[in-house]
């Protein structure tokens, strides 16, 4: 394993059917001041609104709230909740919700005693906060972000046609304590639920599919994709199967929890790329991710022969006996893609609502990563896009 690095992951979970339970515990040790933020409407719907609302009042809390936070959350929806954070004094931000739910808080988090513009200090000159920050909890309902344990906050312009995210240093970001409940998870549409699956499984690669280094870190990867793959076929056909679900819940969470890219540069092309699709379409994360990664892993598995032969191997089974690199690793992309169809994933960004005239505005927006096989220079770039579409 090559590379000088610092673990360390102060996120406290609690995971389990009675996980929420210890939402109390953790809410003893803030002020009386609670913002609780989440979606449009879905925990109203399945009453986890009522469970932690309770909760928060047996506790004491004097409780505002920031409600409608969208899928993609938008800068604007984050000035105005930074303004109910400012005049509520907050102590605690408590997201009840998913990624996009989560990432809000942290970016209301950096923002409310931020003197500059936060959009401008964290998400073009990706500076690290140097005011006071809030602490975040997580009561999390869907499963695929991973930014239950992450330092993660992905904010879209709409009005730049941008969507950047920011893995912030300081581990202070990362949620204080998440609370993790399968069952929660079991209200989630079939499309959420495997777009969340993809997204969980690309977070992997993301991180795999960089360095040629003998490195433990991807033989952890391997396992996570293998528990995923076997999960998902069960949850596809079976959601409400539990256990099925909860290996997905626990798998998404050291998916990118910074474990796996430990000692690795890292590639994360892919989410550029899906990034600047979904700016473009508002189109669901793991979707846009699903739609261009067969397009750009064909395209780089040239630079990368080694490691896509043994994802071939080791994640698909694919029998390399007799046959070339090459057909062991189109072996395995084909594996890959048998596997997207069979949960019935978006498979081109013409789904999406993308077209040909948005190419070259979609390409413009794309930050190409250097961790990966290759630079992606803007004929790459165009050339993935065209393909995926
Ligand atoms: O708004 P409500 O009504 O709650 O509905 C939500 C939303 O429409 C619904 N939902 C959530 N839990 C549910 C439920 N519906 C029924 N039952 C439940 N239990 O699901 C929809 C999608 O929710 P969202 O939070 O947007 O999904 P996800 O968790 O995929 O988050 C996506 C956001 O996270 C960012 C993405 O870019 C995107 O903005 N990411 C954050 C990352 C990080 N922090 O590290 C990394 C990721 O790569 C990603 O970029
Ligand atoms: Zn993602």
């Amino acid at each position: 394993m090559i590379g000088n690095f610092t673990y360390c992951n102060p996120t406290k979970l609690y995971f389990g059917e009675n996980s929420l339970e210890n939402l109390s515990g953790e809410l003893a040790k803030y002020g009386k001041n609670v913002v609780l933020i989440y979606g449009k409407e879905s925990i109203k719907k399945n009453g986890i609104y009522d469970k932690v609302m309770n909760i928060l009042k047996e506790s004491g809390k004097s409780v505002a709230e920031i409600s409608g936070v969208m899928p993609n959350p938008t800068l604007d929806k984050l000035y105005e909740g930074i303004e109910i954070a400012k005049s509520h004094k907050a102590d605690l931000l408590l997201a009840v919700g998913g990624g996009s739910v989560c990432d809000y808080a942290k970016a209301v988090s950096v923002s409310v005693n931020c003197e500059k513009d936060p959009w401008q200090k964290y998400y073009v000159d990706f500076e690290e906060p140097t005011c006071e920050t809030i602490p975040v909890g997580c009561v999390l309902t869907m499963v695929g972000t991973g930014s239950e344990m992450n330092a993660g906050s992905v904010i879209t312009n709409t009005k730049e046609k941008v969507k950047v995210g920011h893995v912030f240093a300081d581990e202070k970001i990362m949620p204080r304590f998440s609370i993790l409940n399968p069952k929660y998870t079991l209200t989630l549409p079939h499309y959420q639920m495997v777009s969340g699956i993809y997204d969980i499984f690309n977070h992997i690669c993301e991180q795999y599919f960089s360095g040629e280094d003998d490195n433990t870190s991807d033989y952890l990867s391997e396992g996570l994709m293998r528990s995923l793959i076997h999960s998902s076929h069960i949850a596809n056909k079976e959601p409400n199967d539990y256990e099925a679900r909860s290996n997905i819940m626990w798998t998404a969470t050291w998916a990118l929890n910074t474990l796996v890219a430990k000692g690795k540069t890292t590639d994360w092309n892919v989410h550029m790329l899906g990034q600047a699709v979904g700016a473009y379409t508002n189109a669901t994360h793991g979707m846009t991710l699903a739609a261009v990664s067969l397009p750009y892993y064909k395209h780089i598995m040239p630079y990368g022969l080694a490691k896509f032969k043994r994802f071939a191997e080791n994640v698909w089974g694919v029998n390399a006996d007799g046959k070339s690199d090459e057909q062991t690793v189109l072996d395995g992309l084909s594996a890959m893609e048998s596997w997207m169809k069979e949960l019935g994933l978006v498979m081109n960004i013409g789904e999406l609502g993308a077209d040909e005239s948005m190419i070259d505005g979609i390409a413009s927006t794309v930050f190409p990563m250097s961790g990966g096989y290759k630079q992606l220079g803007e004929d790459d770039i165009k050339a993935i896009l065209k393909a995926s579409l």
